[in-house]
């Protein structure tokens, strides 16, 4: 087994804003304490879709780092890499590409989603269609069994599991494999059987390579075992009989919709944002602007906050007692809206106090996040090596 690993990646379209850092980035804080995390900037993913736009690219994947370093992903606990940096991925994406069955990209259920809501753009491009399959090597290449996405990712994610399913099916580890193995072992009798598992415990446990030779020789020299027996005794002696790929289950975040300034869903799409390092006085003048109960028209009406969407903004920064002072003052016409929203405006400032005293560090000294990505990206590399090792290997490719 494997030990757990985290890998989550954002595409670089511009600025994040607090929906980001409420639904995705405050759960990549937490997990970096947790688990190894490696968390990428995929800017070939933001070209599957904006491949008529690649001047926007660097500068939104520098923001957006800073943005997650601002949020507080320490780059001490957690990866930080670029995807176009660890070629890698397209790489194991050109390899599973060879067995990926058309028909499973164009029933992605995304992906004539996309193409009828994005009908200003041609998305009928062989990109666009494999997107999937690219998210599925960026998983599969780290052999990441955790993956923090959204609801609207879990389509990817299955097919990142049926991927890298079909791909072991193909070339890695038999189906049942263990038991086979056991079996063998039987076969070789019972002393014999019983050495072989010591030598074998020697190996795995010890790199013994004096153990791993005589089992070798025990296994060959050993009567009446059939040359698919001989080889999982050799596999299960070495311990390679093993899984090429690790199938990645979802880490669900739990959904926390950050409401936008209209009380929406906060989205970049509706216009309803505030950015996550967003200069004080713009804070403060989008909350002030903010539509409130529409039926509340002079400071003398009385209000519903379940009709008004600071309300919503107090759920997220205000507490109890605060909610209570607002019930209370909107329903009996005690408070101004201006007044109500003053501590949502107190809330969101306090928030993004230290995160814009963090990104001041690196915007001061911009070579500090590029060292902070060259060494990601170093990092990231080797681990993706590793697995093209073996995919290679497994494809028929390790020839030199
Ligand atoms: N597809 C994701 C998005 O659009 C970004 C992404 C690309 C990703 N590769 C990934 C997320 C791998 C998780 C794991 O939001
Ligand atoms: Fe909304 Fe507050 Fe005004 Fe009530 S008092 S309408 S909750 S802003």
């Amino acid at each position: 087994m494997y030990a757990e690993r985290v890998l989550s990646g954002m595409r670089p379209t511009g600025s994040l804003h607090l929906g980001h850092y409420h639904g995705v980035l405050k759960n990549w804080v937490k997990l970096q304490h947790e688990h190894p995390c490696l968390f990428f900037v995929a800017d070939w993913h933001a070209l599957t879709t904006s491949y008529d736009q690649p001047e926007i690219i660097e500068k939104a994947a520098w923001d957006m780092v800073i943005d997650w370093l601002a949020a507080g992903v320490d780059p001490n606990q957690a990866t930080i890499f670029i995807q176009s940096r660890v070629p890698e991925h397209a790489e194991l994406h050109l390899l599973m590409s060879m067995m990926t069955p058309l028909g499973w990209l164009e029933r992605v259920p995304t992906y004539k989603d996309q193409i009828e809501k994005l009908s200003h753009k041609d998305l009928t491009t062989y990109g666009f269609l494999g997107y999937p399959l690219l998210m599925s090597a960026d998983i599969l290449v780290y052999r990441a069994n955790r993956v923090p996405v959204g609801e609207d990712q879990i389509p990817h994610l299955e097919f990142s599991r049926e991927i890298a399913r079909r791909f072991n099916h193909l070339y890695g580890r038999e189906p049942g494999f263990e038991e086979k193995a056991l079996a063998a072992v039987k076969k070789l009798g019972g002393k014999a059987g019983k050495r072989f598992n010591e030598l074998r415990t020697r190996f795995q446990q010890d790199g013994d390579g004096a153990a791993v030779e005589e089992g070798k020789r025990l296994v060959n020299e050993a009567q009446s075992l059939s040359l698919a027996d001989r080889e999982r005794l050799l596999g299960h002696l070495e311990g390679t009989g093993k899984m090429i790929l690790v199938e990645p289950d979802a880490l669900l975040t739990e959904a926390s919709r950050m409401p936008g300034l209209d009380g929406q869903k906060m989205s970049k799409s509706y216009g309803n944002t505030i950015t996550l390092r967003e200069d004080e006085a713009s804070v403060t003048q989008k909350v002030k602007r903010m539509p409130t109960d529409p039926s509340r028209v002079r400071r003398t009406d009385a209000g519903n906050p379940d009709k008004c969407p600071v309300w919503q903004l107090h759920q997220v920064y205000s507490g109890a007692e605060t909610k209570e002072w607002v019930r209370q003052g909107c329903t009996s016409a005690g408070i101004g809206c201006l007044e109500c929203k003053q501590p949502v405006i107190d809330g969101i400032l306090q928030e993004q106090a230290p995160m814009r005293e963090r990104a001041q560090i690196y915007l001061d000294n911009p070579a500090l996040v590029r060292d902070i990505v060259n060494d990601g990206c170093a990092k990231a590399r080797k681990l993706a090596q590793e697995t093209m090792t073996d995919v290679r290997a497994a494809m028929g490719l390790n020839y030199a």
